[in-house]
């Protein structure tokens, strides 16, 4: 009788144990699965954070139309929309009428590939630049998206600032500083202003470019492909400093992601690289290109059009190149500023606009390398190789001026053109 209640009371003891160590494990159990989903629930948001960036190509989805105002599109821990981030400010439709005095043809200051850019002067006496999107443009209101999400986010003084943006119904506007001086096509290739460039003005806007540009490309947060570097996005201040400007279609790249392809090539002629305008390949060397072309503008005076392909005269780079390997490259100057230059300082930035657009990628310096070169007298310059230039045939036929081993995809390659400001 002793020995069955021991042996009962034992089989309770470890039927007690058992029920113990099972509600045990299961509470760790469930501990563990609740420690894992809010560990897996912040690493997701970590890595949200951390990237912040879209896969390339895939467009920017940070900003939704809510009510039709742009708000920040994060979502909280519960997976609700917060719109209280907003970073950019919002403007009244009503208001920029009245800055524009209803969009008048006198207020008006440019017309672009997207809309009309309006001055405008706001209540507290403000100027401001109003961008305003062509309704009908469905690319508009991507590009307008584009750009308020990626301006919001880059802050550099040779970065043009964005004040603000509306979305109101059909309208949608940007905000952006008023530019006394307009823009660099306005000066470089108008046969009387351009006399007011002297060779120290252009040098500085050069190096302001070149910062702008190193700014885009790897010291903001993000990696910035801008893509359409061009004279009439060079916007210039009351001092004659250099603004980079219109972001519409530029793009973020990932930590060490480097080159991305695209479908539909868009850029304006003679500012892109061949790679770009034949195969969509776009990366921070592309955008170096552009920047060479630009810098030979700037000394030159001249716009390169890249569609002569009869007389090497009208192909600034052709004729950049020739000139430099005759030893007479300081014959791309205007005679007026010729006068009082450091020849050096000027053949130094010839080879600079030289080593940016060669024909391959790999062999363009990049923007910190250039803004060394830029800066110091003494930093090593290499010699520059063939400068890559494609020739427009016909209105959609591109081709290398170089015979290339295969040319096999020439034909199927279209570019469209957004026709610069
Ligand atoms: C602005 O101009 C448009 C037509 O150009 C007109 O319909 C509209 O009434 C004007 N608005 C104001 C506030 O003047
Ligand atoms: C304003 O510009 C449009 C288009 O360029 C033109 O048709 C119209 O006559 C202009 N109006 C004035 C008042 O200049
Ligand atoms: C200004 O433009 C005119 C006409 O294109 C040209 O002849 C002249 O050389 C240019 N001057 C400078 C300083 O570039
Ligand atoms: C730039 O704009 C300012 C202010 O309007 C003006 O004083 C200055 O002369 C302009 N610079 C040039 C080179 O035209
Ligand atoms: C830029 O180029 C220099 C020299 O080629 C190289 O040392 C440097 O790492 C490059 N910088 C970046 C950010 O790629």
């Amino acid at each position: 009788m002793t020995k069955s209640s021991k042996n009962s009371s034992s089989s309770n003891n470890k039927v007690v144990k058992l029920v113990g160590i099972t509600i045990g494990s299961c509470v760790v159990l469930i501990f563990l699965i609740i420690l894992f989903h809010l560990m897996r629930k912040k690493l997701q948001r970590l890595k949200k954070l951390e990237s912040d960036i879209p896969a390339p190509e895939k467009r920017v989805k940070d900003f939704i139309l809510k009510d039709g105002v742009v708000v920040p599109n994060k979502r909280d821990y519960y997976g609700e929309t917060k719109t209280d981030e907003l970073e950019l400010p919002l403007f009244d439709f009503m208001t920029l009428v009245m800055a524009t005095n209803n969009f008048s043809n006198s207020s008006k200051l440019g017309q672009g590939g997207f809309g009309c850019v309006y001055k405008g002067t706001l209540k507290e006496g403000e100027v401001v630049a109003v961008k305003r999107l062509s309704r009908i443009s469905e690319q508009g209101i991507e590009e307008l998206k584009n750009e308020v999400q990626l301006i919001a986010k880059l802050q550099h003084r040779n970065l043009v600032r964005v004040l603000g943006c509306c979305i109101e119904a059909e309208e949608k506007l940007l905000v952006y500083e008023f530019m006394e001086n307009k823009s660099l096509d306005m000066f470089l290739f108008d046969k009387e202003k351009n006399v007011t460039l002297s060779w120290k003005i252009r040098l500085e806007i050069i190096c302001g470019i070149a910062r702008g540009i190193l700014y885009l490309h790897q010291d903001s947060r993000f990696k910035v492909i801008h893509r359409d570097l061009k004279a009439s996005n060079i916007l210039l201040d009351r001092q004659m400093n250099a603004k980079i400007s219109d972001f519409g279609m530029a793009r973020i790249f990932g930590g060490d992601q480097n080159v991305a392809k695209t479908k539909k090539v868009v850029g304006t002629y003679g500012y892109m690289s061949p790679e770009y305008a034949m195969d969509g390949h776009f990366s921070t060397k592309s955008d170096v290109f552009s920047f060479g072309v630009l810098v030979l503008e700037i000394i030159s005076g001249k716009k390169n059009t890249g569609s002569c392909y009869t007389s090497s005269q009208h192909n600034l780079l052709r004729q950049t190149w020739t000139l430099w390997n005759e030893g007479k490259a300081l014959e791309l100057l205007d005679e007026s500023i010729r006068a009082n230059i450091f020849e050096n300082e000027v053949l130094r930035c010839i080879q600079i606009g030289l080593l940016c657009v060669q024909e391959h990628p790999e062999d363009r310096p990049n923007m910190s390398n250039i803004l060394l070169l830029l800066s110091s007298e003494i930093a090593q310059i290499s010699l520059p190789k063939y400068p890559g230039f494609f020739i427009r045939k016909r209105n959609t036929e591109t081709e290398f001026s170089r015979i290339q081993d295969d040319l096999r995809s020439i034909n199927e390659i279209t570019v469209s053109i957004l026709h610069g400001r």
